[in-house]
């Protein structure tokens, strides 16, 4: 089971910055979550779409420019990074998850894709590009058909896993509110993998375990790697 850093090691590190995702790249967890929204022609890594949970500002993230929304401070005197800069930082050292919530031109998640490719030793396969804006990902899917996708999910839809394969992503990607067996079993017969979110107790960690779960969501990656090493020697 894949241990991903949720928004970084965002328990310990302020979440969605550079220090997160610094702090989970020491911890040498399989992959590293973190959501994306477009302001001007730029990607930054930041959760909601107002930036007061966050950040030391205030208002809606759509009425920044990329030069107001640097001068925030994003918690320990961080900025709210550019997805470039998280791509940087990670340079092809493990998985990144991409969730894309705000975004209006689907090329531009493809392009910083390609150059990190070509530029800072990354795979391909080392992406997922998931959403709850199944549309997008659609998009996404018809330009780059060998891209990873994952489909998101915050409930249990009637034909389990079905969406998800109809998209042709690679995995389902569900909060574990309403996962289930049935859930777990339903996409793997479909070839998907499943991914599962936010995971931080260790009987939840063991439960999905068990069920075949392929990847997990953690605040704390570095406490799931430990227990899941624990059951598995
Ligand atoms: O990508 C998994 C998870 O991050 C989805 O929910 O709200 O934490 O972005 P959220
Ligand atoms: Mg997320």
């Amino acid at each position: 089971m894949l241990i991903f850093a949720h928004r970084g090691a965002s328990a310990d590190a302020p979440e969605n910055t550079l220090g997160a995702i610094k702090l989970a790249l020491t911890q040498q967890v399989d992959g590293i979550e973190i959501d994306v929204h477009q302001v001007e022609q730029e990607l930054v890594v930041i959760h909601d779409r107002w930036v007061h949970r966050t950040t030391n500002g205030t208002g809606q993230l759509p009425h920044y420019s990329m030069n107001q929304l640097r001068t925030l401070d994003a918690g320990q005197g961080e900025k709210v990074p550019t997805l470039w800069e998280v791509m940087q930082l990670i340079a092809g050292q493990c998985m990144l998850n991409i969730e894309v919530k705000g975004l209006k031109d689907v090329a531009l998640v493809i392009t910083l894709i390609n150059k990190a490719q070509a530029e800072l030793g990354f795979k391909q396969e080392q992406f997922i590009v998931s959403s709850f804006d199944h549309h997008l990902l659609a998009q996404i899917k018809q330009l780059s058909p060998t891209l990873k996708i994952g489909a998101l999910t915050a409930s249990k839809p009637i034909d389990y896993a079905l969406f998800a394969a109809t998209l042709g992503a690679y995995s389902v990607n569900a909060d574990i509110t309403f996962l289930d067996q049935a859930f777990v079993d339903d996409a793997h017969q479909r070839g998907l993998q499943v991914m599962v979110y936010t995971v931080d107790e260790a009987e939840d960690l063991e439960m999905l375990y068990h069920w075949g779960v392929d990847g997990v969501f953690c605040n704390s990656p570095a406490k799931a790697k430990m227990f899941i090493n624990s059951i598995r020697s």
